[in-house]
């Protein structure tokens, strides 16, 4: 299994404070926000890393990060010219892949469990995860059926079905390179990773597991101050990096 971190955008929400260093290189508690993502996929066994990032900055990220030897790990980076949407990351990342399966997660995602087994475990299709939340107008937004079976997911709705978001954490297949070429840009312009959840759930191949521990996705001051009380209550002092 290899592994995607996904460390692009503008984090326009976070200026200015994004004017002068990536969003996911700003301090959460004692350590750069990336470390956190990085640290979830290192914790599962996943030692093959691409981080995806934008052009602006690209160069802390190699003096942060380096070859990864540091970490007993190989990291390879690419440029995303423009934040084009989440999805377009398998569609960089395709040679690196190299027809194998991914995971997949959003350097500003900051997640307490341990996804060791949802990774080692996973066999084919897609496994997302979903968790409830007080806003899930932010984020995609999955409903479950009387027997907790995924029905449908939705992108920011207005009218959330339900109020379990699906966080920053995607394992998927080699199929999904061309699911995600096959994605339309939205309204917004973006190739939505929610095109690619439903595809897999259309398919009947979808596996949508509850994630228990805490999750804070830092794109916003509020949720960042709450990512910081995270680390420094919960994670800092289990952090293998
Ligand atoms: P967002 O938080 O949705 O976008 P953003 O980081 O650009 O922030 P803002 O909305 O405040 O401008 O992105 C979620 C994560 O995905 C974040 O880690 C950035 C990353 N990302 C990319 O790497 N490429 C993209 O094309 C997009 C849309 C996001």
């Amino acid at each position: 299994m290899k592994g995607i971190i996904l460390s692009g955008g503008h984090g326009t929400r976070l200026l200015p404070l994004t004017k002068m260093t990536s969003k996911q290189l700003l301090p959460v508690y004692n350590r750069p926000m990336v470390y956190y993502p990085l640290n979830t996929l290192l914790k599962a066994g996943i030692k093959e890393i691409l981080f995806v990032i934008a052009p602006d900055h690209a160069g802390n990220y190699l003096n942060l990060l380096g070859s990864g030897k540091e970490f007993g790990a190989r990291f390879t980076y690419e440029i995303q010219d423009e934040p084009r949407g989440l999805a377009e990351a398998f569609i960089i990342a395709e040679s690196f892949l190299d027809n194998g399966p991914v995971t997949m997660i959003l350097g500003d995602n900051i997640f307490e469990d341990d996804f060791s087994e949802a990774i080692k475990g996973f066999k084919s299709g897609g496994r997302v995860f979903a968790k409830e939340v007080s806003d899930p107008k932010r984020f995609g937004v999955v409903e479950f059926d009387e027997n907790k079976k995924a029905i449908s997911i939705e992108e920011k709705p207005q009218n959330p079905k339900s109020n379990f978001a699906i966080p920053g954490l995607y394992i998927y297949d080699k199929r999904v390179v061309d699911f995600a070429k096959e994605v339309s840009p939205s309204q917004r312009g973006e190739i939505e990773i929610t095109e690619i959840h439903k595809r897999y759930l259309a398919l009947g191949e979808l596996d949508v597991q509850i994630v228990r521990g805490e999750w804070v996705d830092a794109g916003t001051f509020d949720s960042l101050l709450s990512a910081n009380q995270l680390a420094k209550e919960r994670l800092a002092s289990k952090m293998i990096i």
